[in-house]
């Protein structure tokens, strides 16, 4: 231990003291011993550091910051460099407001494109994501303060996301949902993780020994902190004994009391906290050191242009029919849709931003060269149809070349809290869309969102440009890159199905009441599509360029491939050639390809390059279930370098010798998986893969309910009362919704109706003790004066223990 002596010092209660929040986003500081508290903020694409009310859902005001792309936008620049420049940008203004630990990136899977915080995600390949969040993390922690990698792990859907059990089959468990965490802690070093508020196969990650102790600590070797997500916390205790070292936020030292106790009744060694405590300690003083120098503004026009940059190197060209664009100097352009006036730039929920500038195409729109024949917004934003305005658009349409036609998903439909209910962007903009092609069919569509939309009309658009969530300098880097001033050089981390219905969770997302099987296994993205052969619209790493790119000369060794880029056309760009691996092997099932590695490359007109990309030890390997380890299957392997995951242009093979160990599956079980159809896997087949029955995945109806039920439950409590504000919570949402209120209504299916009992105490920093909870749970399952009683008595015992405290 790095602090014994100092931990020496410190009586139990002081170091129990330091495993939660001293307030919302403080660690608690002994002052006697010079440990002072450290300040934790929000979030992956810019910090929301509240000064005065908080929260966790965005709610309240942060003090201003640059709002820089989302994750998932920043993703498809495939640029590790540009992440680790953000990071470091990210970093400085973290440092400017006293920020020691910064609560990003996040990193979980796109398994399902429905999942609500899909926005600040990065991708549906663990390489990809754990790359780029390396870099960021890279960036941040090169001032001194600390990156938080999130949300630690399988937190996949936002959908009963602090109650739902994830089951998960131990092979995809680490090639699918850990490997991106595994690079963000060996390659990034990452000195914080936050462990997600969902189960994993039964236990809270941030409980579970195995994933906790077994994987992040022994085989990782992590020496970091583990901070809970907010609220997210369940047994104290157990999440000590898991290796967590901070609770948050605060629950007014309750269960500081709980470790106490523990230890005090041999429950726990006093080992376990010290150790706990060594770590937090040395997140503290090594994150306060750079606060010890004269702190200076950070420079808000410059971190503007930085923004702009990153959103310009990450805009994905979709489509350029008859080359569209860029756009000729001399044509007249009509701006139609609302988001042209106000851009959607980021998502909502925790990671809400408030931006030092917010540009909008309309104002930016005077400083290009393009004519402008004028604005129609063309559509209601919060989707309510509107004849007249289609009509207004379509006057104007008529007096242009060309229409520029920004739509998008709204800000309250992609949310945390919240998981997306389909696919479509409104109704009223495709209405939009087909009107507008009757009248002048020369449309470049601007999309805005963070995450997959479904494009029926993409038949009416002639060009397609994807902004995703391009942060407050995203306008301008749009209209740069429609008119050529930047060469588009972004391409998709994640792929555009056709339908949802062609997802591969499709059947199993997002699970039924208590758990959610994992039953497609490893197979999500395009490494299902691409194995199943189902076709896409736009595959996994797709996305145009004004300029044309032409591949040749592979050779491979066994330490990496190289091969050349050649830039065929007239204008200089930039191309990220992409490395996908495959078994020729049938023994053990896996996709057909899978990405191992992507370089980014700028090339003049006529410009060729010879490029590397080495081979490291993820390259070959898979989990075998039986050994328990990593090992190498000894096979021919495919080397694959793609423009996309469907457009491979140079192929190779290499023989692996492999390390030999046993086969781990019994492919007459498997069939499914086998035959690479993993879309609708049954119950028996998935037993097999995870080897163990999966629990009952709906509530039970009769029994009494606990502080993880939630309050969705208590529409079958036994307390009369319970049903009845159950059924209020109910007609709330639906009315809130009715009148058009879209994102209050959001607020109570994020803050209420899939929260656990337990969360009232939890999120509440103390307000509402666990005693005060039994009595809560009381009145919910029909002892109404009983729970009253309990409550009102524990309720003045709590008010009495804190007067005496002050
Ligand atoms: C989110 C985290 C966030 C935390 C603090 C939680 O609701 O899941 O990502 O960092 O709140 O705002």
């Amino acid at each position: 231990m790095k602090y014994k002596d100092l931990i020496k010092k410190m009586t139990l209660e002081e170091k129990a003291s330091l495993m939660s929040g001293k307030d919302f986003w403080q660690t608690m500081d002994i002052e006697r011993l010079g440990v002072n508290s450290i300040f934790l903020a929000d979030g992956p694409h810019g910090i929301r550091k509240q000064a005065e009310a908080a929260d966790h859902l965005g709610l309240n005001e942060s003090l201003p910051a640059t709002c820089f792309p989302t994750a998932a936008t920043v993703a498809n620049s495939w640029n590790t460099e540009l992440g680790e420049k953000i990071g470091q940008y990210l970093g400085e203004e973290a440092v400017a407001q006293k920020v020691n630990v910064l609560l990003g990136p996040g990193i979980n899977m796109k398994r399902d494109p429905l999942c609500g915080r899909n926005f600040e995600y990065f991708s549906e390949d663990p390489h990809h994501a754990g790359k780029m969040a390396a870099a960021y993390i890279r960036g941040i922690q090169s001032h001194g303060i600390s990156a938080c990698v999130k949300h630690f792990a399988v937190n996949n859907q936002e959908e009963r996301r602090m109650s739902i059990d994830t089951i998960v089959d131990e092979r995809t468990l680490r090639e699918i949902y850990l490997t991106a965490f595994e690079i963000a802690v060996k390659e990034g070093n990452t000195k914080t993780v936050m462990s997600s508020y969902n189960m994993l196969n039964g236990a809270y990650t941030n409980e579970n020994i195995h994933l906790m102790r077994e994987i992040l600590r022994d085989e990782w070797n992590y020496d970091g902190v583990v901070v809970t997500d907010w609220g997210g916390s369940n047994d104290r205790v157990a999440g000590l004994i898991a290796g967590n070292e901070l609770e948050m936020p605060t629950t007014a030292g309750e269960t500081n009391k709980e470790i106490v106790e523990a230890i005090r009744n041999n429950k726990i060694q006093e080992k376990f906290l010290d150790e706990a405590v060594d770590r937090l300690l040395d997140l503290v003083f090594n994150t306060e050191e750079v606060f010890k120098n004269p702190q200076k503004d950070f420079d808000v026009k410059e971190h503007h242009r930085v923004a702009q940059q990153v959103a310009e190197e990450s805009i994905v060209l979709l489509k350029n029919e008859g080359n569209i664009l860029p756009l000729k100097k001399d044509k007249k352009v009509a701006v139609i849709g609302d988001f042209a006036k106000q851009a959607r730039y980021q998502g909502a929920g925790s990671s809400i931003v408030n931006p030092t500038i917010l540009d909008n195409t309309l104002d930016c729109l005077e400083e290009s060269e393009l004519t402008n024949v004028g604005f129609e917004p063309g559509f209601e934003r919060y989707g309510k149809k509107s004849k007249k305005k289609i009509e207004q658009a379509c006057a104007l349409a008529k007096k242009a070349d060309v229409v520029l036609l920004y739509i998008g998903l709204d800000e309250a439909t992609e949310a945390e809290g919240l998981d997306r209910q389909n696919m479509k962007i409104p109704q009223n903009q495709i209405d939009l869309i087909d009107t507008l092609y009757e009248v002048n069919p020369n449309i470049v569509a601007i999309l805005s969102c963070g995450s997959a939309v479904e494009m029926p009309w993409i038949g009416k658009v002639k060009g397609l440009l994807h902004g995703y969530l391009s942060g407050q300098a995203g306008a301008k880097a749009m209209l740069r890159v429609m008119t050529g001033e930047v060469n588009p050089s972004g391409k998709l981390a994640e792929t555009y199905p056709i339908r949802y219905e062609d997802t591969p969770a499709y059947h199993q997302f997002p699970g039924k009441e208590v758990s959610v099987e994992y039953r497609e296994a490893m197979y999500i993205g395009y490494r299902y599509y691409d194995t199943a052969n189902v076709n896409v619209l736009f595959p996994f790493g797709y996305g145009l360029s004004y300029t044309t790119f032409e591949y040749s000369d592979i050779e491979v060794n066994k330490d990496g491939v190289t091969f050349t880029i050649k830039n065929n056309g007239s204008v200089a760009g930039m191309e990220t050639a992409q490395l996908y691996v495959g078994s020729k092997s049938e023994d053990i099932f896996r996709p057909n390809k899978e990405l191992k590695g992507f370089v980014k490359v700028f090339l003049q007109p006529g410009e060729s390059k010879s490029v590397t990309i080495s081979f490291d030890e993820r390259t070959f390997r898979y989990f075998n279930v039986k050994t328990n380890k990593w090992e190498v299957e000894t096979a021919d392997y495919n080397i694959m370098i793609g423009t996309s995951s469907a457009d491979i242009r140079l192929e190779a093979s290499i023989f692996v010798e492999g390390t030999g160990a046993v086969l781990p599956y019994d492919q007459d079980k498997l069939v499914s998986y086998y035959a690479g159809k993993p879309n609708k896997v049954g119950k028996e087949e998935f037993e097999n893969l995870l080897g163990r029955k999966v629990p009952v995945s709906t509530w039970d109806r009769t029994k009494r309910l606990g502080y993880n039920d939630t309050i969705a439950q208590c529409q079958y409590a036994k307390g009369a009362f319970a049903r009845f504000a159950f059924k209020l919570i109910k007609f709330s949402h639906w009315f809130l919704r009715k009148i058009g209120k879209r994102e209050t209504a959001n607020l109570i299916m994020m803050s209420v109706y899939h929260m656990p009992f337990r969360g009232m105490s939890r999120m509440t920093g103390g307000v509402i003790n666990m005693s005060m909870l039994d009595g809560i749970l009381m009145i919910v399952n029909g002892q109404f004066f009983k729970g009253i009683k309990h409550f009102l008595k524990e309720r003045k015992k709590m008010l009495k223990v804190a007067k005496d405290i002050n």
